[in-house]
């Protein structure tokens, strides 16, 4: 039985059990549904098989060795991957300006930082692809034993990661991808290559592009180590099932046919946003990531002038650009008001 039908279960028995609020009793009224399907391991629910059998499914739909269904997001995976590939006194490889995950984890695992810069482009003011021959010094160089990168890049640059896999392959050293910000990449051919089947460990964050709630995320892995051991160190022995249900169906939605022509029409409604609005550039590897620049604006400038006059937010600015991110959930209504401010904004 899936987890989903687990949860939607009626349980006759009277409950002596953790949690105490006995799937009844709502303190906090709001999330009455959630408490209502808030179970644990108990012998009337017995969900750990469920999630066994959810992960064996999510597994063969990505082409993994293993996937594990995370529910303390992308952070948790970063840490378990270098965890279970990393001893004490190792040397990891990792970007300077990543997020701080990358650096708790190699600290957790009491191994040595080897920090790599990747160059800023001047026209846009983010970080590019890394530099696949700088990595190679530092590999050739240095004892690495992982090499962590991050692809796409929050504004959506991919490095080139079946190269960066060679290399890696040449220096015993396993490769970990940060690809939090790519979740939707497994299902669509016109997004950039996902690293699930070519990384050692992938990691996904689900709640960024990919609809889930925050803050699900998977662990993938293609090699022979164990993630377990790791996660069982830096997990709760009571983890949230309805978090677990949603992460299970969200793969199954994004596996589905409504799924996959969600995220074409996705595309589409991007694209034609862009090349309707001709008084800006774009730029970046990943369609669904906007990073635009306004050739009479700063990014600065462009990102208040959506925040105070249009009621947009985007995810991020720089001097040069400004990036508004969309996902699985990103209405046509949106981006048809985001293409007429970006069209208006002319006029000032
Ligand atoms: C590139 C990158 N990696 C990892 C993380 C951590 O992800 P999570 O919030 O799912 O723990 C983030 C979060 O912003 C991120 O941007």
């Amino acid at each position: 039985m899936s987890i989903v039908k687990i949860l939607r279960k009626t349980c006759r028995k009277t409950l002596f059990t953790t949690p105490s609020h006995g799937q009844k009793f709502f303190i906090f009224n709001k999330l009455r549904n959630f408490y209502k399907y808030d179970i644990s391991e108990t012998d009337c629910y017995n969900p750990q098989r469920a999630l066994q059998k959810a992960e064996e499914s999510a597994k063969n739909i990505y082409g993994t060795q293993s996937t594990s269904f995370l529910t303390n997001g992308s952070t948790s995976g970063i840490i378990a991957a270098v965890l279970t590939c990393v001893k004490k006194d190792e040397k990891v490889l990792i970007w300077r300006n990543a997020h701080p995950c990358h650096e708790n984890a190699v600290k957790l695992a009491g191994a040595i930082p080897v920090f790599y810069d990747i160059p800023i482009s001047k026209d846009w003011g983010v970080p590019m692809a890394c530099d696949i021959s700088d990595i190679e010094n530092y590999l050739k160089k240095e004892n690495i034993r992982a090499l962590i990168v991050t692809s796409p890049s929050y504004e959506g640059i991919v490095s080139d990661i079946k190269e960066l896999k060679n290399i890696c392959n040449r220096y015993g050293t396993y490769l970990i991808v940060d690809e939090a910000h790519g979740a939707l990449y497994p299902f669509s051919y016109n997004l950039p290559q996902s690293a699930v089947k070519i990384a050692d460990f992938t990691i996904h964050s689900l709640h960024k592009t990919a609809g889930g709630l925050n803050p699900t995320a998977l662990l993938h892995s293609t090699c022979e180590l164990e993630v377990s051991k790791a996660l069982q160190i830096i997990n709760t022995t009571s983890p949230s099932y309805p978090l677990l249900a949603s992460i299970e169906a969200n793969i199954n939605f994004l596996n589905s046919t409504r799924g996959r022509k969600k995220i074409e029409t996705l595309i589409e409604n991007i694209k034609t946003l862009k090349q309707n609005c001709t008084n800006c550039d774009f730029y970046g590897d990943d369609i669904t990531k906007i990073l635009v620049k306004h050739k009479d604006y700063t990014g600065y400038e462009l990102s208040e002038y959506l925040y105070e006059k249009e009621n947009i937010e985007d995810e991020k600015t720089n001097e040069k650009s400004t990036m508004l991110l969309c996902g699985i959930g990103t209405r046509e209504k949106d981006l048809k008001r985001l293409e007429n401010a970006l069209k208006k904004c002319n006029k000032l």
